[in-house]
């Protein structure tokens, strides 16, 4: 089923991108695909990504990214306690981002001083991330910025400040079991002694 989908997703983008060769109809790809596949649509040549389709896409991505995370968080922390929802983020934050994420856009989660070093930032988040950096806490930094990057995609980000939810896992005064999970899991941890309202990284979007 999801193959399935997959395959003829893969046909209606290579008819897209055929079409325009001069290919007749006959000798594309796109002959093989169903007569019901909905290839109308994209059966002229990919129109440029505007920066507002871009950002149409980005940032609904973005906010179901950001909302089911910390749902998630504040459930597991209330049922289980700290030290098991450090679990909880660990598996289901790479969960939720490939539930987020499609054919035609990508979303996670990077910073600067990291927890887990998989996270780290792409080339293009990183003057982004300096930005917000250089900008301090909440309220001082504009709340998105959206970047061209090569091969007609945008790269979109959005920051995400300390609120007191974070603190157990992220602040000053750490629970002592809590942290013994961390240093566990994470031994080059630099995600810790943050304030509420610093600012702790970006969710991050690719729009293709
Ligand atoms: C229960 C502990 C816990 C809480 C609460 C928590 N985090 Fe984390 N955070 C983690 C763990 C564990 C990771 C590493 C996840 C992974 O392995 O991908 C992480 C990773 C991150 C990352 C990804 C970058 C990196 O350093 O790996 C960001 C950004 C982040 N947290 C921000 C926040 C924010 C903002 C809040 C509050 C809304 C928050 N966290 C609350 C435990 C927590």
């Amino acid at each position: 089923m999801v193959r399935g989908f997959i395959q003829s997703a893969f046909f209606v983008a290579m008819w897209g991108i055929w079409s325009p060769a001069g290919l007749k109809a006959d000798d594309s790809p796109a002959a093989a695909t169903p007569k019901s596949q909905p290839i109308a649509p994209t059966s002229q040549a990919r129109t440029q990504l505007s920066e507002n389709a871009a950002l149409e896409k980005a940032k609904p991505a973005v906010g179901a990214l950001k909302k089911q995370l910390v749902g998630r968080l504040q459930e597991a922390i209330g049922k289980d306690g700290a030290v098991k929802a450090i679990e909880v983020c660990r598996t289901e934050a790479g969960k939720i981002t490939a539930g987020v994420s499609n054919q035609t856009i990508q979303v996670g989660r990077t910073a600067t001083k990291l927890r887990n070093p998989a996270n780290a930032p792409q080339e293009w988040m990183k003057p982004l991330l300096e930005y917000f950096e250089r900008k301090g806490g909440m309220g001082n930094a504009e709340p998105f910025k959206i970047v061209k990057l090569s091969g007609d995609q945008y790269g979109y980000v959005e920051p995400l400040y300390i609120q007191p939810l974070c603190m157990t896992c992220h602040g000053t005064k750490i629970p002592a079991d809590v942290q013994a999970e961390i240093n566990k899991l994470y031994p080059a941890d630099r995600a810790v002694g943050y304030s509420v309202g610093d600012f702790r990284g970006v969710a991050w979007s690719i729009v293709k």
